[in-house]
């Protein structure tokens, strides 16, 4: 929507306005994130490695945290930084308001689904808290989750339930580690749903524990608890979705998942403080906005005194003038996984992952906790050293220059994750220092 011609009063209709707007921004305005994902070789994975401005004074096993931003997505952020700051009026007018959907298109063509299906968030946090205070529970349903998620998720749901007056249960997908089974996952969640069942909270890839849950495969269980409900009960699956989004490579849009939330500044690379909601166009409805966006429709409908009808997925993109020059980058860095290849990345991942997982599983002092099986791990290893608290672990490690983390939970294991920021010689020395641990 025009802004500037709505404080000038011209009086034009909304979609005259918009109309207007993106003829003049086809016209003038660049795209810097599509000239920076120009030629690039990105054939060898130290041409890869050399995008990132990462330090290499260490080995970095924790890139999976917060995006180091790639090359591509620096100069997409530069180019939109200076042209903000040369004209933030004109630049907003014209990008944000004069060529709606561009992100968001970006975003679908990655996901396989289409542009109307995603709103654009600040964080994995942001998008999963939106999801649940968006929802609407009828007196007596319930949010069923597991006991394996992220603060981010437990802690949407408990705000959310408190207002909506939902319940809140929680199950274990296995009881240790090494009997993590696919069949077991999908068969304690298919037990675990009951009459009062409205949504199943999962995270796609656990950073507990770095098992990939059989997303898929539960959707096609809630599928069949859903054959015989109604649509006001159907059971909505919910995704966390953001280790798996850049990690595997997955079709989001056909995992199955009711809505699916995600930040974009972890393994995809793209830019700090980006994340996405996706789900299917009928779903949209079930949400009720808690920020209101300045997407045309409900804008337009707040200028004109209008009613709005069913909600769509920008209705839920929060409004209010955000970071625009990392919002507007963020197809620089889909653009990225597309030139590597969003196959190779996936089996590249795969590969430094299980080869660090072979050889930590053979040292007697260590113990992985991540399955072996790269249908249920992606790229986060945990594991713990004999005798040694996970603390100690990490600062050993860092002590040899090498970064990695702690799970941030209350049973908390070192983690290691191999990324397109490693190589093979990384990943070797560092199973190394863990060995010498012994
Ligand atoms: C599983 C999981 N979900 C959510 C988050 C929070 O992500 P964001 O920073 O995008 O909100 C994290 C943090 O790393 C996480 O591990």
């Amino acid at each position: 929507m025009d802004r500037r011609r709505f404080l000038f009063g011209t009086g034009l209709t909304v979609a005259g306005m918009a109309l207007t707007l993106r003829s003049q921004a086809q016209a003038q305005v660049q795209t810097p994130d599509t000239a920076a994902a120009a030629p690039n070789d990105l054939s060898s994975w130290q041409n890869v490695r050399a995008q990132f401005a990462i330090s290499p004074d260490h080995i970095n096993m924790s890139g999976f945290f917060l995006a180091s931003h790639p090359r591509p997505v620096r100069e997409a952020i530069d180019n939109y930084r200076r042209a903000l700051d040369d004209d933030p009026f004109d630049v907003v007018e014209k990008v944000e308001f004069g060529s709606r959907l561009r992100v968001e298109r970006a975003v679908a063509e990655y996901l396989g689904g289409k542009a109307e299906e995603v709103a654009l968030t600040d964080s994995t946090t942001m998008g999963l808290a939106l999801i649940y205070h968006g929802l609407t529970f009828k007196k007596g349903q319930e949010i069923l989750t597991t006991a394996h998620d992220h603060y981010a998720q437990h802690e949407s749901i408990r705000l959310a339930a408190a207002r909506s007056g939902a319940t809140v249960r929680k199950i274990k997908l296995f009881d240790d580690y090494q009997s993590i089974s696919a069949d077991e996952i999908v068969s304690r969640i298919r037990k675990a749903i009951s009459p009062a069942t409205r949504v199943v909270g999962v995270t796609w890839v656990h950073s507990s524990s770095g098992l990939r849950l059989p997303i898929r495969r539960i959707a096609d269980a809630i599928a069949e608890a859903n054959a015989k409900r109604g649509d006001a009960d159907r059971v909505l699956l919910v995704v966390d979705g953001v280790h798996g989004l850049g990690a595997v490579d997955e079709t989001v849009a056909q995992m199955g998942a009711d809505f699916f939330a995600a930040g974009t500044h972890k393994w995809i690379f793209g830019p700090r403080g980006t994340g996405i909601i996706w789900a299917k166009s009928e779903n949209w409805k079930l949400l009720r906005p808690v920020i209101p966006s300045f997407a045309d429709g409900p804008y337009g409908a707040w200028m004109e005194g209008r009613s709005l009808g069913e909600t769509e997925a920008q209705w839920v993109s929060p409004g209010g003038f955000h970071s625009f020059e990392h919002r507007w980058a963020l197809p620089a860095a889909f653009a990225f996984h597309r030139e590597i290849g969003r196959a190779r990345v996936a089996e590249r991942i795969q590969t430094l992952n299980s080869m660090a997982k072979e050889a930590l599983a053979k040292m007697p002092h260590v113990r992985v906790h991540t399955p072996r099986d790269p249908e249920l791990s992606a790229g986060l290893i945990c594991f713990d050293v004999e005798g040694m608290k996970p603390e100690a672990v990490v600062e050993k490690l860092l002590a040899k220059k090498v970064i990695a983390s702690q799970s941030p939970y209350a049973t908390s294991h070192p983690r290691l994750s191999p990324s397109l920021l490693n190589d093979e010689k990384e990943v070797e020395q560092t199973l190394g220092y863990v060995r010498a641990m012994a």
